[in-house]
C-alpha cells in the first residue's frame, strides 16, 4: 500500500468547491434561505461528509428522504433544521417527532399519526404541506385543502411552518410553460389556505433549476440538490439560462471517484475479456484490473464503453462491468504499475471523466450516477 493512500476505493469531497457552490446559490437567490438536500447519502457525497461542510458554510435547513437518514444526523450531534421530503411510516411519527424531525404531510392519516405523537410526546410536530401542483408523486390536492385545513385546526399540537410543492418539468425542457402552471397552482394554494384561516411563514418551491432560472420561485426558501454538488441540472437548464440572458452559475463539481490498480495482466493478440467474453484483444495488450463493478455503483452498462483514467491518461473498459471489477486497457500507457491510482469520476492530471459523460453512456442522468456510488465506499473531505 503506498503511502497517503489507505483505501482502496474511495470518494474524495472537495471542500472548496462545495463551499464556493453554496456561495454561487447564495448570492443567486438574495434573501431567500438556502436547505441542503442532502438525501441519498448527500447524492452519494456522504450524508455527514456533506453536512458538516453545510454547517461550515452556516446553512440552517437540511433536507433528507427519510426517517433514517434523519436520525443519522441527529445521532451525529447535528443541529439544524432538519425537514424529511419523502415517505415516514406512520408508525414513525413518534420517532420523528421526538427527535425534532420536521415532516411533509399530505393526507389525514400522516397529520393524525404525527399530532397523536406530538400529543404523546407533549410537544409540538412540525409539518410542511406538501401541495399537489402537477406532479402527481406526494402532495394534497389542491381541492381537498379546506379539508386538511380543517382537520389541521383540530390539532393545536401541529405547527404548519411551511408550505412546499415540487416541480415535475422543469430540467428535462427549455419550455417554461409547465412550471410556470405549477407556480400558478402552487400561489392558488396559499391563497386557498389563507382564505382557510392558515398563513403559512415558510413557502419553499425552488430546486437546482428553479433557482437558477426562476426568480417568482425564491419565496422563503429554496431547496437545492445538485447544484450544490457542483452538476448543472441537465443542459436544457444551461440552455434555458443562456436563451434568457441570465448569467451562469460558476460550478465546481465535488466529488472524485478514485481506486488502485489490483492486479497487471498481459495478454495475447486474440484473448477474450471478462463474461460472455464480449470482448477480444486484437493485439498483445496489457489490461489493467481495476477492483470496482456494479456493486459499487459503476453502472453495467458502462461494460465496453466508458474510461478510466490513469496517470492523466485514458485507459478504456475491456469487457462487461463484473459485480466487483472491471479490466482497463492500459497498452498505450507507459510505466503502469500495480496499486496506482485510478480514477473512475473527476480529474487526473489534463482530463477528466464527469458525471454527465458516465450518464451519457450509462443511458442515465448525472443525478443517478452519483447517487448510486455504494455508501460503504468512504468519503474523504480534501
Ligand atoms: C422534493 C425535492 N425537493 C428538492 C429537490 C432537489 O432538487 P435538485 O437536486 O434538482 O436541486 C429534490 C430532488 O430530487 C426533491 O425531490
Amino acid at each position: 500500500m503506498k503511502a497517503g493512500q489507505p483505501m482502496i476505493q474511495w470518494v474524495e469531497i472537495n471542500r472548496k468547491a462545495f463551499l464556493h457552490n453554496v456561495g454561487e446559490f447564495k448570492k443567486r437567490l438574495g434573501r431567500t434561505e438556502l436547505m441542503a438536500v442532502v438525501k441519498a447519502n448527500a447524492y452519494g457525497h456522504g450524508l455527514l461528509a456533506i453536512a458538516s461542510l453545510a454547517q461550515e458554510a452556516g446553512l440552517n435547513w437540511l433536507a433528507v428522504n427519510n426517517l433514517e437518514e434523519g436520525l443519522a444526523l441527529r445521532q451525529a450531534g447535528f443541529k439544524p433544521k432538519i425537514l424529511i421530503l419523502g415517505y415516514v411510516g406512520l408508525e414513525q411519527a413518534e420517532t420523528a417527532v421526538g427527535s425534532d424531525l420536521r415532516l411533509v404531510v399530505y393526507n389525514l392519516e400522516n397529520i393524525r399519526s404525527l399530532a397523536r405523537a406530538a400529543r404523546r410526546l407533549k410537544k409540538k410536530a412540525i409539518v410542511h404541506l406538501k401541495i399537489e401542483t402537477g406532479t402527481n408523486r406526494q402532495g394534497i390536492p389542491i381541492k381537498t385543502l379546506g379539508i386538511i385545513a380543517k382537520e389541521l385546526k383540530k390539532w393545536p399540537e401541529i405547527e404548519v411552518e411551511g408550505i412546499s410543492s415540487h416541480f415535475a418539468n422543469i430540467e428535462d425542457t427549455t419550455d417554461d410553460f409547465y412550471p410556470k402552471y405549477q407556480l400558478a397552482n402552487f400561489l392558488e394554494a396559499v391563497r386557498c389556505l389563507e382564505n382557510n384561516g392558515l398563513s403559512i411563514p415558510v413557502k419553499h418551491l425552488a430546486c437546482s433549476a428553479a433557482a437558477i432560472l426562476f426568480p417568482e420561485t425564491y419565496f422563503d426558501l429554496a431547496r437545492i440538490g445538485l447544484g450544490l454538488y457542483g452538476l448543472w441540472p441537465s443542459k436544457e437548464t444551461l440552455i434555458s439560462c443562456q436563451q434568457r440572458g441570465q448569467k451562469p452559475l460558476k460550478l465546481k463539481p465535488v466529488l472524485s471517484w478514485r481506486t488502485r490498480v489490483a492486479q497487471i495482466k498481459p495478454v495475447a493478440a486474440g484473448s477474450y475479456v471478462g463474461y460472455g467474453c464480449t470482448y477480444r484483444t486484437t493485439r498483445r495488450s496489457k489490461l489493467a484490473v481495476v477492483p470496482v463493478g456494479y456493486y459499487d455503483g459503476y453502472d453495467r452498462s458502462l461494460s465496453n464503453s466508458a474510461y478510466v483514467l490513469i496517470k492523466g491518461q485514458r485507459a478504456q473498459i475491456r469487457g462487461r462491468v463484473c459485480m466487483d471489477f472491471i479490466m482497463a486497457d492500459v497498452t498505450d500507457i507507459p510505466g503502469v504499475e500495480l496499486e496506482d491510482r485510478v480514477t473512475l469520476l473527476g480529474s487526473d492530471g489534463q482530463d477528466k471523466i464527469t458525471a454527465e459523460q458516465l450518464a451519457s453512456l450509462a443511458g442515465t442522468i448525472n443525478y443517478e450516477i452519483i447517487t448510486r456510488i455504494n455508501p460503504l465506499t468512504p468519503r474523504v473531505i480534501v
